[in-house]
């Protein structure tokens, strides 16, 4: 019996090609640089299954041009790049990978936290440039993290890791999210509802843990920055869009809010250019689940999707397996 086949847009890692492999016929786009449009469209029109990133759209267009699609699976929490409803109407199921980056996501949301708060991407330029000229009392002074306040927006998987962690620091934990958490959670992270105004008002750290969905689309604009204190610092881990970029280059510009360090942008791969040239931001390369061990569990997690879908399965992480009876 022949397999079915799959087009993959990266060559992923050994151990989820090794799945890959097993049932199907697999193809891999290799070449360094992103696979165009075009070609994708090309690639994926006589193949039963596709695994892609973030960065490719899986919309109404991708689907029309390929008539046997059954399965699509992105290797990324996030799925905002595939149009869920627009799968469901070709019967294509579509999975994404949570669960396994939820620890490695909240670490880097708290290594973005603390390097802003410290300055330290500023001192470290400064002393490739050659010019510090030794320990001085008012030198790069930040803001202290013990102790203060941490508003979280968004106490889902990775929302509520990065309260776990804010513990060992003695902070006051504020958190606002679409539904109340449950009580034992609450008390367990020592986590405090907020109506998102009180929130703004208060942290003097915003961590933002919502998917982007039309509801968050914009939530910090600049009337939310507005309402942050001159010492708040953002930290923006989840999507770009989430934050108005142009409200929050006028903000650090004018010192409004203290800082933000930011993994993700609105217009990826660009970034807002009144963000480049500002010292009280820090701009990471969306590398937020970056770790060896995370990402291959993610190509893993996306492998094991379609293969379960073909193998006559529950694929773990359907996003419509509801909506196909599955
Ligand atoms: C990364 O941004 C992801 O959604 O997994």
């Amino acid at each position: 019996m022949t397999k079915p086949s799959v087009f993959s847009t990266r060559p992923l890692f050994p151990a989820a090609r090794a799945i890959l492999e097993q049932h199907f016929e697999a193809e891999y786009w290799t070449a360094p640089e992103r696979i165009p449009r075009t070609e994708l469209l090309r690639r994926v029109a006589d193949k039963d299954a596709l695994v892609c990133l973030l960065t490719e759209k899986v919309d109404e267009e991708l689907l029309a041009a390929a008539p046997k699609l059954r399965a699509v699976a992105t290797v990324s929490v996030g799925y905002d790049n595939i149009d869920v409803a627009a799968c469901t109407r070709h019967k294509v199921v579509a999975t994404n990978t949570p669960g396994v980056l939820d620890e490695t996501t909240a670490d880097f949301a708290w290594t973005l936290l603390m390097a802003i708060a410290r300055r330290l991407v500023e001192g470290d330029a400064w002393l490739r440039t050659g010019s510090w000229p030794g320990w001085e009392l008012d030198q790069l002074l930040g803001g202290d993290i013990w102790g203060k306040t941490l508003g979280i927006i968004g106490l889902g998987r990775i929302g509520s890791r990065v309260a776990r962690r804010a513990q060992g620091f003695q902070m006051r934990i504020l958190y606002h999210s679409r539904h109340r958490a449950p009580l034992g959670l609450e008390a367990e992270l020592h986590a405090e509802f907020a109506e998102l105004d009180r929130l703004l008002h208060e942290s003097d750290f915003v961590t933002l843990h919502v998917p982007l969905l039309p509801t968050t689309r914009h939530l910090i604009s600049a009337e939310a920055l507005g309402k942050m204190k001159p010492s708040t610092y953002l930290i923006n881990t989840t999507r770009g869009p989430v934050v108005d970029e142009e409200a929050l280059a006028r903000a650090l510009q004018r010192g409004t809010i203290a800082g933000a360090a930011l993994d993700v942008y609105e217009n990826e791969p660009r970034v807002h250019p009144d963000l480049l040239g500002l010292r009280n931001v820090i701009l990471a390369p969306h590398i937020g689940s970056a770790t060896i061990e995370t990402r291959t569990k993610m190509a893993v997690l996306a492998a094991t999707n379609v293969a379960a879908i073909f193998a006559g399965q529950r694929p773990p992480n359907a996003l419509n397996g509801d909506a196909l009876g599955l």
